[in-house]
C-alpha cells in the first residue's frame, strides 16, 4: 500500500492539463493503485492523478456502488438533467460547497487492461465523474460553487470529497 501526498488548492499543478496515457506500463499500473490507496486512506469516493502531482488522464472512483472504476483518458459523451448538491475535494480540505452537475453523464472511457468502455452514471456517479473529468482539465470545483465555500461537517465519513 503506498498512499500519495495530496496536492491541495493553491499547488498549481491542479490547474495544468493532463496528458493523455498511450499505454499501460508497470509505472502506470502503480500509479494506479496508488491512487486507489491514497482515496480511501482520505475517505474520498474519486480521485484524479493531477491530485498526487501526475499530469496523466487517470481517475479512480469508488462511491462505494461495488465498482472500483478506472477511467484513463475519458471523455463525457452525453449528460442529462441537472442536480444541485453539496460537493468536496480531497484537494480543498475541510471544505464543501454547493455544485450543479448534470445528473446523468455517459463517459467513453478505457480500463485500466487499456480496454475502452461506456461507462453511464447517475446521482452521485454523475457528480464524480464530471467532477473528476474536471481535473483532468485543471478546473476545480471551487470555481462552479454557488454562493460561498462553507467547512465540511466534522463528523468523520459524513463527507463524500472528491
Ligand atoms: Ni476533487
Amino acid at each position: 500500500m503506498a498512499v500519495r501526498k495530496i496536492r491541495v488548492l493553491g499547488d498549481e499543478i491542479l490547474r495544468k492539463a493532463c496528458k493523455p496515457v498511450p499505454e499501460m506500463t508497470p509505472r502506470n499500473a502503480q500509479l494506479i493503485e496508488d491512487m486507489f490507496d491514497t482515496m480511501y486512506e482520505n475517505n474520498g469516493v474519486g480521485l484524479a492523478a493531477s491530485q498526487v502531482g501526475i499530469l496523466k488522464q487517470i481517475v479512480v472512483i469508488d462511491i462505494e456502488d461495488g465498482n472500483q472504476y478506472v477511467l484513463i483518458n475519458p471523455e463525457i459523451l452525453e449528460e442529462e438533467g441537472t442536480q444541485t448538491g453539496q460537493e468536496g475535494c480531497l484537494s480543498v480540505p475541510g471544505k464543501c460547497g454547493v455544485v450543479t452537475r448534470p445528473n446523468k453523464v455517459k463517459v467513453r472511457a478505457l480500463d485500466e487492461h487499456m480496454q475502452e468502455y461506456i461507462l453511464e452514471g447517475e446521482g452521485l456517479l454523475a457528480r464524480a465523474i464530471v467532477h473528476e473529468c474536471d481535473h483532468l482539465k485543471g478546473q476545480m470545483y471551487v470555481d462552479l460553487v454557488e454562493g460561498e465555500l462553507m467547512d465540511a461537517a466534522a463528523e468523520e465519513g459524513e463527507e463524500e470529497a472528491e
